[in-house]
């Protein structure tokens, strides 16, 4: 597996070679990630996987500063599954106009997460363009746990003409239907153990309402839950960690 963390040896490894399979990830690597990872490598002549903790979609200092970090240990799960490069950029090497660019969107972006965390999108947006741009894929994997993410990538690469195919990729749960995360390891116990009442009251509720009133019971303290093209979508804060989760409407739900 090659390493590089400079856009210039990656593009000189790049060129000449046919497009790749793309996962773009944070790290802090779970099933979930390499579940992208197997499909494009079943999809791709060969695949990178990049790891960039993005500073721009974050719109908490501390929620950035507690962003689990730990590349040895992904690289070694980069390894056994048997990835052909990685791109470990730095932020300097990915925002040397210091952000001045960006990319926005004016509906779908201000909406769910959007709501709540302002400029989010415009970040995940900004920092995927780049890598695409770099890493020029055939295809780039996205998981439907960040759904509306999935929609506005969507978005953006047939409203910029880019040349890659997005492939959303179904949410892999843990056995209790928690939704994988980077973000479940930083769960207190207790707060573990509730978690996956999220999955189970979003999918059984009649309504969001009935399930967001649910949740608050619960104990989680609820951004929002709304349904939207026949799917449900949630935000839910335990403790200091937000978890999201998705789940398609069947018939009988209001
Ligand atoms: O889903 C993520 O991990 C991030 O939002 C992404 C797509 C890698 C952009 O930083």
């Amino acid at each position: 597996m090659k390493v590089f963390d400079s856009p210039a040896a990656w593009r000189g490894f790049r060129a000449g070679l046919e497009a790749p399979g793309f996962v773009p990830t944070m790290g802090a690597l779970h099933e979930g990630h390499l579940s992208l990872v197997r499909r494009s490598q079943d999809e791709n002549p060969w695949t990178v996987v990049s790891v960039f903790v993005n500073p721009t979609q974050f719109d908490e200092a501390a929620d950035l500063a507690a962003y689990p970090r730990q590349v040895e240990d992904d690289l070694d799960r980069l390894r056994e599954a048997g990835v052909d490069a990685v791109f470990l950029p730095s932020a300097e090497d990915l925002y040397p106009d210091d952000y001045r660019y960006r990319v926005s969107e004016n509906q779908l972006s201000h909406r769910l997460c959007g709501a709540h965390r302002p400029g989010h999108f415009d970040g995940v947006l900004t920092v995927v363009l780049k890598l695409l741009n770099l890493v020029r894929p055939a295809r780039a994997y996205f998981g439907e746990k960040d759904y509306q993410q999935l929609q506005l990538i969507r978005g953006m690469a047939e409203a910029l003409f880019l040349d890659v195919d997005i492939v959303g990729c179904p949410i892999v749960r843990e056995a209790d239907g928690l939704a994988r995360s980077s973000r479940n390891r930083r769960l207190a116990e207790r707060d573990r153990r509730l978690a996956p009442e999220l999955y189970r009251v979003i999918r059984n509720s009649g309504s969001a309402e009935d399930a967001g009133a649910e949740l608050a019971g619960l104990g989680f303290e609820v951004d929002y839950v709304e349904d939207i093209d026949a799917r449900r979508f949630a935000a839910v804060r335990l403790g200091e960690v937000r978890l999201i989760d998705n789940v398609p409407l069947e018939a009988g739900h209001s």
